[in-house]
């Protein structure tokens, strides 16, 4: 087998090790934190019950933004929007609509969260990257613009998936407060949303640039200079 043969073997390989990783985490942070919401529950300590409205907006929250985790990885996988692109287009309205009222909903849970101010600009940097890559995604397909459709998706899933990340930095931090005694829940979560924020945007502009970017310039490259 030539290197080249091996080293797109490799690559497949490992892309379909990422996006598993990828689609178990989503499933499995959908299926834990969401379902509460369903029966009147949550897995939060001590959650407000008392701000009027808070809790109907996490339940309006919480459902959506399930569901926009859990449609995601599907409409990531080539075969998939080839095989069934009437399902890609109709998983993909439903997905857009879920981020879309998921987020304006979060506009009040945000403003009357009592989690602080730090933890609520985060939220607000997520509300409109969340609803702006969702109108450029939309505006893009809706051009016949695959390329950048995909692009754009990219960066709203990644946004998407703080969600996941989120709760995964929360879990070394919240062992922590067990030998750290000044330190609150309320700074693990804030720490946590800004860590999820910032890393997920780093590792979707490196896998657009990785993945999407540097195989258009290589390609452009050999045109250019074909000897
Ligand atoms: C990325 C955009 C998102 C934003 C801006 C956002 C915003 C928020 C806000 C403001 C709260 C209330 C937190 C508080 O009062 O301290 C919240 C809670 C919650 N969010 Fe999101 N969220 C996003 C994505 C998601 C996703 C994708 C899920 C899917 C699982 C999700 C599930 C939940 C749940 C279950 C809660 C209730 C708290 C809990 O049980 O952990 N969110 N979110």
């Amino acid at each position: 087998m030539s290197s080249a043969v091996m080293s797109r073997a490799v690559r497949t390989r490992w892309w379909w090790f990422l996006w598993g990783l990828l689609a178990v985490l989503a499933l499995a942070t959908a299926g834990v934190f969401v379902p509460p919401y369903l029966v009147g529950g949550t897995t939060v300590p001590n959650l407000d019950r008392i701000t009027p409205g808070y809790y109907t907006s996490l339940v309006m929250h919480a459902v959506p933004a399930g569901l926009a985790l859990v449609i995601g990885p599907f409409q990531f996988v080539p075969k998939l929007r080839a095989r069934f692109p009437r399902a890609h287009r109709v998983m993909g309205r439903v997905y857009l609509v879920s981020v879309v009222v998921a987020a304006l909903v979060a506009v009040y849970s945000s403003v009357v969260t009592k989690s602080g101010f730090p933890l609520q600009v985060a939220f607000f940097v997520l509300i409109v990257a969340w609803l702006y890559t969702a109108a450029k995604a939309y505006r893009a397909i809706r051009r016949r613009e695959v390329r950048l459709h995909r692009i754009w998706m990219v960066r709203n899933y990644a946004l998407t998936f703080a969600a996941v990340t989120l709760r995964l930095y929360q879990l070394p931090l919240i062992a922590l407060m067990n030998s750290v005694t000044w330190l609150e829940y309320k700074d693990v979560y804030t720490v946590s949303a800004w860590m999820s924020l910032l890393g997920n945007v780093l590792v979707a502009e490196y896998f657009i640039i990785q993945r999407t970017l540097a195989p258009l310039v290589r390609r452009e490259a050999v045109t250019a200079n074909p000897g």
